[in-house]
């Protein structure tokens, strides 16, 4: 094993250094249940190690029952028991769901739909960011809260709002988007001339003609949107930071955060969000059954990466199955404890479920919870996570702070993202984040340490950057790219990349546009396939540990190499024998192009190759399937070993002598993992 811990002075303080464990929790909903329920709640709670709730979210009506009056003596009585019995809490504002009243006397606050239309009052994140009352009444609440539980000794940190990210359209909105873009283009003539609104006759002479992009409206301008989701980004973050001003107001050293979605959820940029949030949060929702090793593993780590490598909260994740599905299939044995320490290998630090108590009614009274009925302990649910919760309290303070030493990183862009899903064409699905789910994984089935990087993030740490799929090229990206493949990296893109510019605009030299020069070709045309068509990748001299032949699909590009050289042509089609994938030597460094959408053991082979050549060090030698995963800490390093197989495996640990992280026992020799094991090795 020679895992490089390059960052030994690189780790974090627990994420409330008042509280040095890994919490274990669950949402908590204690006013949907008469009050002798709490009692039996706290009992439950320690047999299963429960160490937080997270409470009260969505309590807004049950604290403030009509605008003059607020009616916190039932939190305090709650707060109090879970003080009482060493129970932490993440304190929630519970502005995702305004009271009626609220919504029937300042109907204006209600979010309009992507006709203009003003909702009606209900369900939930059904509020305009930009509206005044909302603001009013939600930092109202933040400060009352604060105020009553500034003294409170078992907050662990807040957790603002929820899953924020509802967009709306209504005239306030509207308003306010005229301003916005004001601010940010100065005239209309550069409104004009960025936007491109020759197009179609689209010039505004006014600014009062610049409207959201209605559904009945402006649905053909693609720069519009994207500026757009910018502004509506900026708008629910200031609500956050509204009520977040408020916690901080009375409370400067507390730690707030909001429950995000990564790279699940479009409309919150999670990167952009990070630099005004204490400790990143976020809902781990995966495909109903656990389809693919990659997914949860990839988006941890958009949230590992959105504040540069801090440890983060995995704040809510479901027991068992999940409540918003078409099929809610239940996690089948071992599956929740392996994607719980899935996390905590990817950055997590807690483990908290959605929910605590199954609700007796409403939209979520299917989805799973610890306490699913008066049966709780006999429960299979109940049992592992009383399970898991034991194990996390043995592993104690160990490998909090810890980081990664990954020397290979997945560049993610949520810019990019809005802009290519935007885009009519070349293909309607983009598959952006599947797209950079797969690259990812050909890395990680080569059982090498991997992170995400954003395109202002510091690339210094990394050997090997990936770039899938990098459609919009932002100010300076380019630069950086070419600096760091000069000073000796290693970076590949793909086809689909540097296609547009910060305005959504075309580059007149061509797809790849400045990018060119770095990756040693301009691409001609990309020709896109229907699911029944594909093509081939054919090595004429296939590299060491490559085949002769790979299939690809989804789009081809017509490349014409410069000072790139060909390393694999299309087997097939009008395209038979041109370039596919290329090499160019820049500096000290080599850029790859993969003008297509290879298939997996493309990836995991090509990728194989690159980490060879790279000296990227392997974790251990494991077999398909198993999941490897480093932390680095000051003292000690910490290696995952995940079975994702439904099999039985043997994981060589040959000579070295390891600590079981979770057991306490040492390991070394061959290792037998059942299905859906976890090892945690420490060195
Ligand atoms: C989301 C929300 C929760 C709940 C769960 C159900 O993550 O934050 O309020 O709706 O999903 O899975
Ligand atoms: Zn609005």
């Amino acid at each position: 094993m020679n895992i490089v811990n390059k960052d030994k002075n690189l780790t974090y303080p627990p994420i409330n250094p008042k509280f040095p464990f890994i919490f274990h929790g669950a949402d908590y909903n204690p006013d949907q249940w008469p009050r002798d329920t709490w009692d039996e709640d706290i009992r439950l709670m320690k047999l299963a190690k429960i160490n937080i709730v997270t409470l009260p979210v969505f309590s807004w009506v049950n604290l403030q029952p009509d605008e003059s009056t607020f009616t916190f003596d039932w939190l305090d009585e709650i707060m109090a028991l879970l003080e009482k019995n060493n129970i932490t809490v993440a304190l929630a504002t519970p502005t995702a769901a305004q009271p009626a009243w609220m919504s029937q006397k300042y109907p204006e606050m209600l979010l309009s739909d992507k006709f203009g239309i003003r909702h009606k009052h209900g369900s939930r994140n059904n509020f305009c960011p930009t509206s005044k009352d909302y603001r009013k009444f939600s930092f109202e609440i933040a400060l009352n809260m604060v105020q009553r539980y500034k003294d409170a000794k078992n907050i662990a940190f807040w957790h603002v709002s929820n899953e924020y990210g509802s967009y709306c359209y209504c005239d306030n909105c509207a308003k306010e988007f005229r301003n916005w873009l004001k601010e940010k283009y100065k005239s209309l003539e550069n409104l004009n001339d960025k936007w491109y609104t020759t197009f179609w006759s689209h010039t505004f002479d006014n600014w009062d003609q610049i409207t959201p992009p209605y559904e009945n409206g402006e649905t053909r301008m693609q720069v519009l949107y994207l500026d757009y989701s910018r502004f509506m980004n900026q708008m629910i973050l200031d609500c956050y930071l509204n009520e977040a001003g408020a916690i901080r107001s009375v409370k400067p050293d507390d730690f707030v955060t909001t429950n995000m979605m990564s790279a699940q959820y479009i409309n919150i940029d999670c990167r952009a969000w990070a630099k005004h949030i204490d400790v990143i949060a976020w809902d781990c929702y995966p495909q109903p059954y656990h389809s693919d090793i990659a997914e949860s593993a990839f988006r941890h780590e958009c949230m590992r990466a959105a504040k540069d490598g801090q440890p983060f909260l995995l704040i809510e994740q479901s027991p068992s199955n999940k409540c918003w599905s078409p099929v809610l299939s239940r996690k089948k044995p071992g599956l929740m404890r392996l994607l719980s320490y899935q996390a905590l290998a990817h950055g997590a630090e807690s483990v908290m479920y959605f929910q605590w108590r199954r609700s007796l009614s409403g939209c979520e009274k299917m989805g799973s919870a610890i306490v699913e009925s008066d049966n709780a302990e006999q429960t299979r649910v109940f049992k592992e996570v009383a399970h898991l919760g034991k194990e996390l309290e043995k592993m104690g303070d160990s490998f909090l702070g810890s980081t990664s030493p990954a020397q290979v990183a997945i560049l993610f862009d949520w810019e990019s993202w809005w802009a290519s899903d935007f885009c009519i064409g070349p293909i309607a699905d983009k598959k952006y984040v599947a797209t950079a789910e797969k690259h990812y994984k050909g890395f990680m089935q080569n059982h090498v340490d991997i992170n995400v990087i954003y395109p202002d993030s510091n690339f210094d740490k990394y050997k090997i950057i990936v770039a899938p799929m990098l459609y919009m090229l932002k100010p300076g990206v380019t630069e950086k790219i070419e600096e760091f493949v000069n000073n000796g990296g290693t970076f590949i893109t793909t086809t689909f990349s540097g296609i547009a510019n910060e305005y959504d605009r075309l580059y007149t030299n061509g797809f790849l546009g400045p990018l060119q020069k770095v990756m040693g070709l301009w691409v001609e045309e990309v020709d896109s396939l229907y699911e029944s068509q594909s093509n081939s990748i054919k090595f004429s001299k296939a590299p060491s540990g490559l085949k002769e032949n790979y299939t690809c699909s989804r789009l081809c590009d017509t490349i014409h190499t410069k000072t790139a050289k060909t390393l694999a042509t299309y087997g097939k089609s009008w395209q038979k024998g041109s370039p596919v994938v290329t090499e160019n030597s820049l500096g000290k460094g080599k850029a790859y192009y993969i003008g297509t959408d290879p298939e997996e053991s493309f990836l995991v082979d090509f990728y194989k190759m690159i980490c060879l050549n790279s000296n990227i060090p392997i974790i251990l030698d494991v077999p398909l399937g198993v999941e490897t995963v480093t932390r680095t800490g000051p003292e000690a390093i910490f290696i995952f070993i995940i079975n994702h197989n439904d099999v039985d495996v043997t994981v060589e640990l040959k000579n070295d002598v390891y600590k079981d992280a979770i057991n306490g026992c040492d390991l070394t020799g061959n290792i037998k993992m059942e299905p859906q094991g976890v090892v945690v090795l420490q060195k």
